[in-house]
């Protein structure tokens, strides 16, 4: 009998490849000396279940209060409460490279300016646009930003005086897509005017998937593929895609090179037409649970605290 037949040989393996990788990671690793619990430098499971159950922010925060500002989170992954490092990290040389998971967020076929890993391609995208997130320039489009504001309110008002429930979260998160659209794309994706935003299963689906995004990419892809398969909503989500699909298909088909805005620059920037499109789309993702999220937030706290 070969060495390889042997079933001890086979059980050594198993027992001594792991144990191995173990021991590499807590002693040999480069970040073995960078503090934090060991379940963490042996493996990112627990953070792939932590972003699961949607705890990982409180739990990370917790390491921090315990480990100080720099935690080792898994095994080639650190976390960093510092504001002094948003500088070296974003902006300083072009910024870091992202970590792989950031690919699970390309947008039909291509990175976006937050999913592309490589700065330097990165960079040319935002080059483009960057000057329309600069405070003046955003104070210069405010009466666009003021109108959806208004508009807002008109809803929230009437619809409190007819005795209906108001939903905030709803009216927070289609006030931030057009917001952003009115702004950015020139055109306003005009949700508030809705009775239900339609955009709103296609921004959920990506929120949902947000639960798996450390996962590697081909698990990712899998798990994305199977919840679309399985959710009891496909019809409606489906419906909501193609909503999108056809808001930003229209913007960027009539886009002039001439034009100011956010599509007309990436393509005066040589970005291809079906890259602009999804561009439009991955803002359309960023800005509206974001923004109205955090609006909502605000209310909620403003009016259990009137005093302040
Ligand atoms: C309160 C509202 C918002 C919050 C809390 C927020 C939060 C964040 C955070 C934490 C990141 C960094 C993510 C990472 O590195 O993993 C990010 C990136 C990004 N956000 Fe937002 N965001 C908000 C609003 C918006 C809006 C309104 C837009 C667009 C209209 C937007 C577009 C983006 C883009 C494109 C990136 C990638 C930037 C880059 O990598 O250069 N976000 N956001
Ligand atoms: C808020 O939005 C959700 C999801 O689109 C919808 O099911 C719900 O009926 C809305 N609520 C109100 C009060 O409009």
């Amino acid at each position: 009998m070969g060495i390889l037949d042997s079933p001890s040989t086979w059980l050594i393996a198993a027992l001594v490849l792991p144990l191995s990788i173990v021991v590499y990671n807590l002693y040999f690793h480069p970040l073995s000396r960078v503090p934090g619990p060991i379940y963490a430098a042996i493996s990112p499971l627990w953070l792939y279940l932590e972003s699961y159950l949607g705890t990982e922010a409180s739990s990370i925060d917790a390491l921090h209060a315990r480990y100080g500002p720099v935690v080792r989170v898994a095994p080639d992954e650190v976390d960093i409460s510092d504001g002094a490092a948003l500088a070296p990290i974003y902006t300083d040389k072009g910024g870091f490279f992202k970590a792989q998971c950031y690919k699970n967020f390309d947008i039909d076929g291509h990175p976006t300016i937050f999913s592309e890993l490589n700065p330097a391609e990165r960079i040319q995208r935002a080059k483009a646009v960057v000057n329309m997130f600069s405070t003046s320039s955003i104070r210069a489009g405010n009466d666009i930003i003021k109108e959806c504001v208004d508009r807002m309110v008109d809803r929230m008002e009437s619809e409190a005086r007819g005795g209906k429930v108001v939903n905030l979260l709803n009216l927070t998160r289609s006030l931030a897509l057009d917001a952003v659209s009115a702004y950015l794309f020139g055109k306003g994706y005009n949700g508030i005017q809705e009775e239900k935003l339609s955009a709103g299963e296609f921004v959920d689906t990506f929120v949902a998937v947000g639960r798996f995004f450390y996962l590697p990419n081909w698990v990712f892809t899998l798990v994305e593929e199977a919840s679309a398969r399985m959710d009891r909503n496909k019809a409606h989500v489906e419906k909501s895609m193609q909503t999108v699909d056809e808001f930003v298909g229209a913007l960027v088909d009539e886009a002039s090179e001439e034009d100011p805005t956010y599509q007309g620059r990436m393509l005066k920037a040589g970005i291809s037409n079906h890259e602009t499109k999804a561009q439009c789309k991955d803002l359309m993702f960023a800005g509206t649970d974001s923004t109205g999220m955090n609006l909502a937030t605000i209310c909620w706290y403003l009016a259990k605290w009137p005093d302040v």
